[in-house]
């Protein structure tokens, strides 16, 4: 394999799209609906980006009443499609059943175990009420928050609309992540009500979701209520008072509720990110803005049409899944798949069988499930009948040219194109990505997409036109940010301080000469491990709580499947004894805090951690020395000594 990498490294071919494929998307309907031409015609029409999305809002929503303006923007504070009355639940599920769509199978979902159920608009729309008029009878109202935490089974989005229709914020945590993340989650944003289950399966075991809810609600002191749906029927303890059973108390329920006619800017829902300090930022995202921008970016990127079979394959739990599997497919009446389980359980085909069982035809992942399977083998995918797929897409880190190839042939079938799309929580949609018209790089995600403007910036603010810096939106989109809960400052700061009126994205990035992007990872402290944002200082925090630790300083080295891996230098407290033993125990205690997925690969023991006088730890000439690489500037550092420790821990 490697001596394959090598050639493939020096990928240079652009791969253009067939002109009867163009000729067939969405994007190209537009277009000539609107005399445009070329993708460069298109790019240039919508730099009028007001007129654009007020365009794109037409197309994709329909709003109880209509806007006044496009954008109230008081930079950094923007306020989309005002005047309006709104909520994504009507264009998600209401309006379909009205339609013939009442009936068209909305989910197709699989458990790990091999369960199929398949639930139609119409099925959609009662279980949403029903779910809806439980939360008000235990008096969730509008703006009040709702903590959910489930694994990915359908009542995971059926829980998210319900909470939308009344007005509700929906605050998710991932399944994967500890019932102390859950908790922190919880109190940061005061959550009245946790929605969760028994249990659920991964990789042939069941993982007790409810006891780790239990255990979170200790010490949760907002939580009144809680929702438990029953998935395997494991014995569970229950809060009598506090715990109510899905099943029952939605049985006698209406299968009506009306939709909350909210304001286009009322929030929608907070979930928490990984940035440079110890805790999650609860990043807040609105009704309308939302819905324009994740609904219009899907039907033109990924060219839903009303006969595709799409599928996600991230978890809800992070933003691809909001964006992409709890909303934008429902507001364009799509058919998806929703799978449970592991990837490669109880075989690497596991996910190639899926397609080839419901005729899947566009298909989402990310950079590292791709080199997992590449691991595993093409003989796998070589099992099944994959033609039926037509697009591909990869998201949540850069993808090397090599993965890149392989996704290509081996489950594009040479056919399909691969749709790189470069966003974040923050941005809530899309923002740097092909449309499937565009010529592709492979390992680019090539332009901004209509409606939006990105540049890459030196040190000083001032554009790079062929070169690397760092990545800037110019100017605001729909789906953006509206801030971060309980800290305004920290959003000002954050994102639009560094550089006057642009967004910092925090990504290192490189433009070149055909205005193609090419993204490097984050240029600040977050570590992206298999695609998913994880602080270093969040690790850091969860090993310095073990009580045998005085220190901690986390780093990321590169990892040929993961993107990234974690490696934490860790000062013990007097007189402890640095055991192998005691290395494992540090490894599980992260799990516990945090979650499986932070799990340190390697802790070295030193004796001090190189810091700043004012006590900053410097990653930076940790990183350096630990992969080998010149240290640089080391004048503001309190303790040298400490870098050669560094060094020898290889
Ligand atoms: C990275 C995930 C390269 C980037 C949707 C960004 C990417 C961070 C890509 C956001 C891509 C996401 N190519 N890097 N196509 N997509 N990233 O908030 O570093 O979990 O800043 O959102 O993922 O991660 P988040």
């Amino acid at each position: 394999m490697t001596e394959n990498i090598s050639v493939l490294l020096d990928e240079k071919r652009v791969f253009k799209p067939s002109k009867d494929f163009v000729n067939q998307t969405n994007v190209k309907q537009w277009m000539d609906q609107h005399n445009i031409k070329t993708y460069d015609d298109l790019l240039k029409k919508a730099e009028d980006w007001k007129w654009f999305w007020g365009e794109m809002a037409k197309d994709v929503v329909e709003f109880y009443t209509p806007y006044k303006q496009v954008i109230e923007w008081n930079e950094p504070f923007a306020k989309w499609f005002t005047g309006a009355k709104y909520n994504i639940v009507h264009d998600a599920i209401d309006k379909h059943v009205t339609t013939w769509r009442k009936n068209k199978v909305a989910i197709i979902f699989e458990g790990e175990p091999g369960d199929v159920r398949k639930l139609t608009y119409n099925d959609l729309y009662i279980q949403v009420n029903k779910l809806a008029n439980a939360l008000k009878e235990l008096g969730i109202k509008k703006g009040d928050r709702v903590g959910i935490y489930l694994p990915m089974i359908p009542e995971l989005p059926i829980a998210m609309l319900a909470c939308a229709k009344i007005g509700a914020i929906h605050s998710v945590v991932f399944s994967g992540f500890s019932a102390t993340a859950f908790r922190d989650r919880a109190n940061d944003c005061e959550v009245k009500l946790v929605i969760t289950c028994d249990s659920f399966y991964r990789r042939g075991k069941k993982v007790p979701l409810k006891t780790q809810a239990d255990d979170a609600c200790k010490e949760t002191p907002s939580v009144k209520n809680m929702i438990v749906y029953q998935r395997t029927g494991d014995q569970v303890n229950w809060t009598a008072g506090r715990d109510h059973w899905w099943h029952e108390i939605t049985k006698d329920k209406p299968s009506t509720c009306p939709t909350e006619q909210l304001d286009a800017n009322d929030n929608l829902y907070f979930l928490y990110t990984s940035g440079t300090t110890g805790k999650p930022k609860g990043i807040i995202h609105a009704h309308a803005g939302y819905a324009v921008g994740i609904a219009q970016t899907l039907k033109w990127v990924f060219d839903i049409k009303d006969q595709d079979v799409y599928w996600c394959a991230a978890d809800i739990g992070w933003v691809t899944g909001h964006s992409y599997i709890a909303y934008a497919p429902f507001i364009l009446g799509a058919t998806q798949i929703i799978y449970e389980g592991a990837p490669d359980w109880p075989n690497p085909d596991r996910w190639w069988d899926i397609i080839e069982k419901y005729g899947v035809s566009v298909f989402y992942t990310s950079p590292t499930s791709v080199r997992l399977f590449m691991r595993h083998g093409e003989d796998w995918p070589k099992k099944h009948d994959l033609t039926s797929l037509r697009l591909l897409g990869s998201v949540g880190e850069p993808i090397n040219p090599e993965a890149w190839i392989w996704y290509y042939k081996n489950i594009g079938g040479e056919r399909c194109q691969i749709m790189d799309t470069w966003w974040q929580t923050e941005t809530g949609h899309f923002v740097i990505s092909p449309l499937p018209i565009t010529p592709i790089k492979p390992g680019s995600a090539t332009k901004p997409l209509p409606g939006m403007a990105a540049a890459v910036y030196d040190d000083k603010g001032i554009q790079v036109k062929d070169g690397g810096g760092s990545l800037v939106l110019m100017h605001p989109w729909p789906g953006m940010l509206r801030g971060i809960y309980k800290n305004p400052e920290r959003y000002k700061e954050t994102y639009w301080g560094r550089f006057k009126g642009v967004y910092l994205a925090g990504d290192v990035a490189r433009v070149d000469a055909d205005g193609y992007f090419w993204i490097q990872g984050r240029a600040d402290d977050v570590l992206k491990i298999s695609g998913h944002r994880i602080g270093n200082s969040e690790v850091e925090s969860a090993l310095v709580s073990h009580p045998l630790v005085a220190e901690a300083a986390v780093i990321g080295k590169p990892h040929e499947e993961k993107g990234e891996s974690i490696t934490s230098f860790v000062v013990l407290k007097k007189g402890v004894e640095p055991t192998e033993a005691l290395k494992k125990e540090l490894r599980d205690h992260v799990a516990k805090e945090m979650g499986k997925l932070a799990r340190p690969d390697e802790i070295w023991f030193v004796t001090d951690v190189p810091k700043t006088r004012s006590g900053k730890i410097m990653r930076r000439v940790i990183r350096a020395k630990a992969l080998g690489q010149e240290v640089g500037d080391t004048s503001t550092l309190a303790n040298p000594e400490s870098v050669d420790e560094i060094g020898k821990a290889k």
